[in-house]
């Protein structure tokens, strides 16, 4: 990657994969801004995610959610995104990462997720069947991405996967 290279860098993959922790170093080690979706949108509903999901919101929250990464993807420069899991699921936004965006998978197998997240309530699609959620999603991911990196290793060599995979860009 060029060192005037503007485009975001978005980070996707399933929930436990380590798309803000990762993404937090990635954005230190590249002197670029960092932004969690999941951040930005739990502060502009004024609620946590689960509480949005709970209450019925999960729609609202989704349409908040794909506005704000294909605004971002559009217009936001020198910046790592982390986003949210299901971000891809909405096409126009896999379009818009696609097209705006270098595009990061973070994939991990199943059971190194599963043994990661445990029981996490903050994490409220982790209630019904996530295994199943991941095994459809998998595809999608692989679909959006441009770069694909192992996510079962620790965060720093996660890190040095990104930055070796992305100098050649
Ligand atoms: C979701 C993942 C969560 C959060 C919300 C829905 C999903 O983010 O956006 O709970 O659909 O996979 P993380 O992937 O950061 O946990």
């Amino acid at each position: 990657m060029q060192a005037d290279f503007p485009k975001p860098l978005v980070l996707i993959g399933f929930m436990g994969c380590g798309k803000s922790s990762v993404g937090r170093k990635l954005a230190a080690a590249l002197d670029r801004k960092f932004l969690d979706c999941d951040t930005v949108l739990e502060a502009q509903f004024g609620q946590a995610i689960s509480a949005l999901f709970a209450a019925g919101r999960e729609a609202e929250f989704r349409q908040a959610e794909a506005d704000l990464v294909q605004s971002l993807c559009k217009s936001a420069t020198n910046i790592v995104i982390a986003t949210g899991g299901g971000v891809c699921m909405a096409a126009a936004s896999a379009n818009a990462i696609r097209e705006h965006s270098l595009c990061i998978w973070l994939d991990a197998p199943w059971p190194v997720l599963q043994a990661r997240l445990g029981k996490d309530p903050s994490r409220p699609l982790l209630a019904g069947n996530p295994e199943q959620l991941y095994r459809q999603r998998q595809a999608v991911y692989a679909a959006c991405a441009s770069v694909r990196v192992k996510a079962d290793q620790a965060v720093e060599l996660v890190l040095d996967e990104i930055i070796a995979r992305i100098k050649s860009i």
